[in-house]
């Protein structure tokens, strides 16, 4: 008998909305693969729900909060049922991206000089030199993500409001270019460039097609593109992740060498819709999204 998925979406986080493009997408290519499977909307009663229909594996296309973070993780360690991706403390880390930094950066993985602030204490002004990127400490999909780099835009940041918590990421803004790479069972697969048309690789430019140039394999220096796939595997086997991350980075070429390349975080949840970047990544290693599916849910499988 096939395997019945249970595929998780929705949720109610800020990425709510790419997690059901992402779920849906998944759902048809486990339908084109063979598999049984049904799709639920994750809401409070998620533990419940699942305690009933007691699937084989748990296909996580959550995002963000309570999806990513290691509760989700925790929740089916604890029901007993094996789920894709990273365990609960590797997703944990990766969701806080100041804990990603304290653990990674005394490994010689190159991170952004950054502060974890109370938010008051950035309006009230002098909290680092502009340019600097403001974010919350743990979302997604550029949610939140704010570059001040005149007093124009932190006239705007003190108008805008903010619901991402308290304490906020204050971090060097790095001027250059933007790399993402995929990382499937400790194997990092070509390193992908994207440009955005306009401004920075924001929510919109993420996610509507053709406000982004993607580049793959990113035309770059030999050995910093080594070195970019390098750091991607070492974050993703240091945290403890599984299956399939990505990592993203700025890469300031204009720089020295050894001060060019800096990891900004490692998803243990990427993203699965149609235009996201690890289905394009595995594509251009020779794998179909059907077979990044299948690929996925095995490696959950087989934690049994
Ligand atoms: N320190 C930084 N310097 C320049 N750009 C940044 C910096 N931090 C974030 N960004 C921009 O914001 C985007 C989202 O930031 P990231 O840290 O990857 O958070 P997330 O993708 O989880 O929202 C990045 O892809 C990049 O375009
Ligand atoms: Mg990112």
């Amino acid at each position: 008998m096939t395997a019945h998925v249970a595929v998780l979406l929705g949720g109610w986080s800020a990425e709510r909305e790419v997690s059901l493009l992402s779920g849906a997408a998944v759902a048809e290519a486990l339908q084109k693969a063979g598999y049984r499977f049904t799709t639920i909307d994750a809401g409070r009663d998620v533990a419940t729900t699942l305690y009933d229909l007691r699937p084989d594996v748990v296909f996580n296309a959550l995002h963000g909060p309570f999806g990513e973070d290691g509760t989700m993780q925790g929740l089916l360690e604890v029901i007993g049922l094996p789920y894709t991706h990273s365990p609960v403390m590797a997703s944990a880390i990766a969701m806080d991206k100041a804990m990603t930094k304290a653990v990674l950066a005394p490994q010689g993985i190159p991170f952004a000089e950054s502060r974890v602030v109370h938010r008051d204490a950035v309006l009230a002004g002098g909290i680092m030199d502009m340019p600097f990127v403001l974010k919350p400490v743990n979302e997604g999909s550029s949610v939140g993500v704010r570059i001040v780099a005149c007093e124009e835009d932190f006239a705007t940041l003190c108008r805008q409001p903010w619901s991402y918590g308290i304490h906020v990421l204050v971090e060097k803004y790095i001027p250059g270019r933007e790399l993402t790479v995929a990382v499937m069972d400790g194997r990092p697969l070509e390193v992908l460039e994207l440009r955005p048309r306009q401004g920075f690789y924001d929510y919109d430019a993420k996610y509507t097609e053709g406000l982004t140039e993607h580049i793959l394999p990113a035309p770059m220096d030999e050995e910093d593109y080594s070195l970019v796939r390098e750091y991607a595997a070492h974050a993703h086997k240091a945290l403890g992740c599984r299956g399939v991350t990505r990592a993203d980075f700025r890469y300031d070429e204009k720089a020295a060498p050894g001060e060019r390349i800096f990891m900004l975080e490692i998803n243990t949840q990427p993203g699965m819709t149609p235009l996201s970047l690890v289905p394009e990544s595995a594509a251009h290693d020779g794998m179909d999204f059907v077979e990044l599916v299948r690929w996925i849910t095995e490696d959950g499988l087989c934690r049994k």
